[in-house]
């Protein structure tokens, strides 16, 4: 299943930028972290049932440095320092699945940047199925 996606340039962001200075970015742009730690983007996902979903980051890092990430659902660290390695440049975009357990109605997602040079830019985030997360991240 496609699952549902949530643009990250539409969630909440903190001390990050909405920007479009690269190419391949879905929506209408993507968010810069700005490289700081403690930066962050939280997204408001409704599910239709509680359980078990694969929730997936398309993300981009033109470095050569890990840009980890601690990812929360309603507030509570489900995955500490996610790594998000580089990718081949700014313009090339791969997505990162995890498993989270949400809850019936809404929840929030949020993904914090743990190192100085903050997150990787962030396209979206899909919630899909549990089986879902078995697929591919890179
Ligand atoms: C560059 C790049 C930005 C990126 C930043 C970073 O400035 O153009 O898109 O966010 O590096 O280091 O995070």
């Amino acid at each position: 299943p496609a699952g549902t996606a949530y643009q990250a340039e539409d969630a909440t962001v903190g001390q990050g930028t909405i920007a479009t200075n690269h190419l391949n970015y879905t929506g209408t742009g993507f968010v810069d972290y700005t490289n700081i730690a403690g930066s962050y983007v939280e997204f408001t996902v409704s599910a239709a049932t509680a359980g078990s979903a694969s929730v997936a980051l398309r993300y981009a890092n033109g470095t050569a440095v890990d840009r980890p990430m601690d990812v929360t659902v309603n507030g509570t660290v489900v995955a500490p320092g996610v790594s998000f390695p580089a990718t081949a440049d700014w313009d090339t975009w791969a997505t990162k699945t995890l498993g989270a357990t949400l809850v019936a109605g809404t929840n929030t997602i949020r993904a914090t940047a743990t190192t100085a040079g903050g997150g990787p830019n962030l396209d979206k985030l899909t919630v899909g199925t549990a089986a879902d997360t078995q697929a591919p991240t890179r």
